[in-house]
């Protein structure tokens, strides 16, 4: 494993394991998956070295931040715990009784890194921001981060806080590479960090979805990267993976988390189905990926373009409305 160069308390893993799959009905892994895969996961993560884990209070409302919690017993101490707040009234003393609220569902004295979840469109950072040094000051968060945040908003939430706000949780993968833009350059100049959510396109990279084997939870399903058309496109990008594989012995999940994390400033919170995947995830800490091949998958990501948004919805409702008149039939 691979931890980030980065002056912390604890150490970060450069991969990490992204737990909104625990207990929560979007993704639909069930009962048994909550009960006791979803603690085998962390127990492996934390046998891989990894540090880096990430819940949130409204995954499975509340349910994920206590699986991992228990989970993690003993080593709580030596992992980096980040969790999220849902900015909603986000006054002080609110922030405040969530904040304890979160470390009591964690079992922890300390939350690592405390993030916004998204920004509130209508209430600026001084409101939280207020609250989040408060919780600074009473020593039950050490790192405040940002998440869903533009750069601007980044540096007006730092000078709000009056120090550092370390990370911006953001969606970054091969299909989405917005964060290129400013967030990573920025993070990289200033001792800040990008940490990648949907590393994977929510499993699109793995190659192996396409047009007749389509996920059925309702992240996917609500997703217009999953219709069949933007499967059929992203056959281009899934080949270019997989021309990378051979010479690495890997899979395609494992290529598309090392071009995620090969700057230095960024690090990635896959999530995990299965422990296979989170021991695939942790080895692609290790994978160093060459310039050519770098650029041959940034190329490559170049030439797809899904139909999103509005354009989309058309498709959209073809797919809902065919799957609601086969399940009636
Ligand atoms: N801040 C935010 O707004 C925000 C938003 C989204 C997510 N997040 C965080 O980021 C984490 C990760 O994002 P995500 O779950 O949306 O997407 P992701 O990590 O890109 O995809 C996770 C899914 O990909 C599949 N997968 C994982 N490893 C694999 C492997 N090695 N080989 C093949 N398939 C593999 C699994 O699904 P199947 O096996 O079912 O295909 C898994 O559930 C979340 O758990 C959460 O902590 C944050």
């Amino acid at each position: 494993m691979r931890y980030l160069d980065i002056d912390t308390a604890k150490k970060i893993s450069k991969i990490g394991l992204g737990t909104w799959q625990f207990g929560s009905n979007e993704w639909g892994y069930g009962a048994d998956y909550a009960a006791t895969e979803a603690k085998a996961i962390v127990r492996r993560a934390v046998e891989l070295g990894i540090t880096l884990f990430d819940t949130a209070e409204i995954y499975g409302f509340g349910r994920s931040e206590r699986i991992l919690g228990q989970a993690l017993g003993d080593d709580i101490g030596s992992i980096f715990l980040a969790t999220k707040i849902l900015p909603v009234m986000p006054v002080a003393p609110v922030v405040q009784q969530r904040g304890v609220s979160s470390a009591n569902r964690l079992g922890v004295r300390k939350i690592d890194l405390y993030q916004v979840h998204q920004p509130n469109p209508a209430v600026r950072d001084g409101t939280i921001m207020r609250g989040m040094r408060s919780l600074q000051r009473t020593g039950l968060v050490d790192e405040v981060g940002v998440s869903n945040y533009s750069l601007a908003r980044w540096v007006a939430a730092e000078n709000a806080l009056g120090s550092r706000v370390l990370s911006n949780q953001v969606k970054f993968n091969l299909v989405c590479r917005k964060p290129e833009r400013e967030l990573v350059p920025y993070a990289q100049s200033h001792g800040r960090l990008v940490m990648a959510y949907s590393p994977l396109a929510q499993g699109l990279l793995s190659g192996k979805y396409d047009r007749d084997n389509r996920p059925t939870n309702s992240v996917r399903r609500s997703s217009a990267l999953f219709l069949p058309d933007n499967l059929e496109r992203a056959a281009g990008l899934i080949s270019a993976l997989r021309e990378v594989t051979d010479a690495h012995s890997v899979t395609p999940a494992q290529i598309a988390l090392a071009w995620v994390i090969r700057n230095p400033a960024v690090v990635a919170i896959p999530g995990a189905s299965n422990l296979a995947q989170v021991e695939s995830n942790a080895v692609a800490a290790d994978i160093d990926l060459t310039d050519d091949e770098y650029q041959a998958l940034t190329a490559a990501s170049d030439r797809f373009h899904p139909v999103t948004g509005v354009a989309s919805l058309p498709a959209m409702a073809r797919t809902r409305f065919g799957r609601q008149k086969a399940t009636a039939a």
